[in-house]
């Protein structure tokens, strides 16, 4: 499992980010802060930078965390339902490498850890005032990424723009997420993306939205429940999706509920 360490003088605790406004509040953030991931899946470190300071898309989520130790533990042979999903794709897909597209990433940390640990393709997106730092943390860590015949690419993607996802495209194995669902003004531009990603140009259209052998298209999204209303998105995106739960994180010391890892496909998907 990755571990993490903080070379900064002020420690940040994820969970404590849960409460950002409260716990945070009469702190004034350190400008720039360190994340190191140690991942002993191939023993190697990522670095990422945060920038506490200049909002929430430049710090690291609880969810991304979950997300990098799972993405640490995956072995093909491995059987839990997480690593058998990713077994599944990497098995079925017809690009080598496989082709990622992360959505609201942040600093980056799960794109380039799933670039890092799968040699993957991965393509990092956001919001346009957060891909600078995206970039700086894709270079930093290029090294690590290649030596695996990894690859991260930075491009803007913001949910329900129809135009930047044209741009994007569809022509991904796997859309990643962690910590996506938060604003309940976010809800519907991010299931409008998550049709066009996973079912094609009028969300009907079969031949759109599986890849060329078949495969079903999968959304993996990391996620730590807060708000009694995010229900309500669970409840507009199951009008459109499988919403299926792969992993669960037990409570910890500072939250009563832990992350929890779905699978998002097309309604009437079929997974053995
Ligand atoms: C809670 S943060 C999680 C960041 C990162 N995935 C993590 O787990 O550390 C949510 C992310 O979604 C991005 N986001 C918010 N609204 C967005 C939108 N309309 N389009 C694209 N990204 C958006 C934010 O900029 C932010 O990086």
């Amino acid at each position: 499992m990755a571990t993490t360490s903080d070379n900064d003088d002020e420690e940040i605790n994820p969970f404590t980010m849960l409460q950002l406004n409260a716990a945070n509040h009469n702190k004034s953030p350190t400008p720039i802060q360190h994340q190191t991931y140690h991942l002993t899946s191939i023993t190697s470190t990522v670095v990422i930078r945060q920038l506490p300071s200049q909002g929430l898309s430049f710090q690291l989520w609880p969810a991304a965390t979950t997300f990098v130790n799972l993405l640490d533990t995956y072995q093909p042979s491995n059987t839990d339902s997480f690593s058998s999903v990713i077994s599944t794709v990497k098995n079925r897909s017809p690009h080598a490498p496989l082709r990622i597209l992360e959505i609201g990433s942040g600093t980056g940390v799960v794109g380039i850890v799933a670039s890092a640990i799968l040699g993957a393709d991965v393509t990092v997106t956001d919001l346009p005032h957060v891909l600078e730092n995206m970039k700086f943390n894709a270079e930093v860590n290029s090294s690590v990424v290649g030596t695996r015949g990894g690859e991260v690419h930075v491009a803007g993607l913001s949910w329900g723009k129809v135009e930047e996802m044209e741009v994007i495209g569809r022509d991904f194995d796997l859309i990643i997420g962690s910590d996506v669902v938060y604003h309940d003004n976010l809800y519907e531009p991010l299931i409008q993306t998550l049709k066009y990603l996973l079912l094609g140009d009028n969300n009907n259209n079969k031949i759109n939205n599986i890849n060329g052998d078949g495969h079903e298209k999968v959304f993996l999204m990391a996620h730590l429940r807060r708000w009694k209303k995010e229900a309500g998105f669970f409840k507009k995106a199951k009008k459109w999706f499988r919403v299926d739960l792969v992993h669960e994180d037990g409570p910890s010391d500072v939250s009563r509920t832990g992350v929890v890892v779905y699978r998002f496909a097309r309604k009437d998907a079929v997974f053995r």
